[in-house]
């Protein structure tokens, strides 16, 4: 689609700063969804705690929107400690790496979001600065050329990253702990929902709640957007009351459908099923076909569309399963297979 319109579901696209940071959760108990991982973080939290020492390095990886950042924060306000937060993208140079650990406090939290962006020379600069708190660099070029160590405080990374695939096996081996986030079921999301409702002083049913949460794409920063939007139209048409009438409107206005699927959604399955008879294709055919990026079919539409079951990956490439068909009303074809005849 064209760059000049926002897309209301993409989770990627730039959070409304001040929205976010009211509504984020501040301490793990304020956190809703993701037992397993928020389990593991009060023992790693409570074990550094009891050890007197920072927390372990800690590597958060999955879709965006499911709370990477905010986890990072958390466990920063669980230590009780600061957190600087940076981006792979961000650090262009080794020095710039430099600067930041040199000013970092003892027990500090570094978020590293995207961190799979990092460039080579900078990560090299990051192991012996995970790993034994230490500073490499070199002063001086030619043969007087010689290697200064400098002692580094006690620090925590955080990183976050879509793409665990992409983060190195040397980097990911400093981590002490890595957890994926996953999607988030309705009834998580409702929570989310209900609880941001009731901060923004929002009139909202349960009707209302539960079709914001089940267009909300499993992913939080969908569904608080969506929120915003809905309530915006109640404001606009329904004297600021969601019910779920009200909401349903106001989400086939915006054009998300009722599994939370947009035009782009919708132009990738159509595509695979009308040019490509279903699949299998690969994801840069389907991303050139779109006229997309390929990094936003990647992360933002395959990952739900696997989740929802309306598309499979196989060696040869991305198939459209026959829910596919049924959502966008297509006529599932008879693809005759040759059956084996059994004796
Ligand atoms: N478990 C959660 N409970 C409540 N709100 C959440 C949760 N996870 C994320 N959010 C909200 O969703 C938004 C996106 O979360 P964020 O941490 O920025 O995601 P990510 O870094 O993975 O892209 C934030 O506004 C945050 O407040
Ligand atoms: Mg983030």
């Amino acid at each position: 689609m064209s760059a000049d319109r926002e897309r209301i579901i993409d989770p990627a696209s730039k959070p409304d700063d001040r929205f976010d940071l009211t509504l984020r959760p501040r301490s793990l108990s304020e956190v809703i969804g993701q037992e397993r991982v928020k389990e593991n973080l009060r023992i790693l939290v409570e074990a550094a705690i009891r050890r007197g020492d920072p927390v372990e390095h800690i590597l958060f990886y999955g879709p965006p929107g499911l709370g990477k950042t905010t986890l990072a924060h958390v466990v920063a306000g669980e230590m009780g400690v600061s957190i600087k937060v940076t981006s792979g993208p961000a650090i262009e140079r080794p020095g710039d790496l430099a600067a930041i650990l040199t000013n970092l406090q003892p027990g500090d939290i570094f978020f590293i979001d995207e961190i799979h962006r990092l460039g080579k020379a900078v990560e090299e600069i990051l192991y012996p600065a995970m790993e034994d708190f230490v500073l490499d660099f070199v002063v001086g070029k030619g043969p007087s050329a010689r290697s200064i160590r400098l002692k580094l405080p006690r620090f925590t990374v955080i990183g976050a990253t879509t793409r665990l695939a992409l983060v190195t096996a040397p980097l990911r081996a400093r981590f002490g702990a890595i957890f994926r986030l996953d999607y988030y079921d309705v009834e998580a999301i409702s929570t989310i929902v209900a609880r941001a409702a009731s901060l923004m002083r929002v009139q909202i049913d349960e009707g209302g709640i539960r079709e914001i949460a089940r267009r909300g794409r499993g992913t939080p920063r969908v569904a608080l957007r969506l929120l915003r939007r809905v309530r915006d139209f109640a404001a606009v048409r329904a004297n600021g009351v969601i019910n779920h009438s009200v909401a349903c409107e106001a989400l086939d206005l915006l054009e998300v459908d009722s599994l939370g699927l947009d035009d782009i959604d919708r132009r990738v399955l159509r595509t695979i099923i009308e040019k490509y008879n279903g699949g299998p294709v690969g994801l840069n055919t389907i991303a050139a076909s779109l006229s997309e990026e390929s990094d936003t079919i990647m992360d933002v539409v395959e990952p739900y569309l696997l989740q929802l079951g309306m598309i499979e990956r196989t060696p040869q490439g991305r198939v459209v399963t026959r829910m596919a068909y049924e959502h966008l009303g297509c006529e599932y074809p008879n693809k005759t297979t040759t059956q084996p005849t059994l004796f």
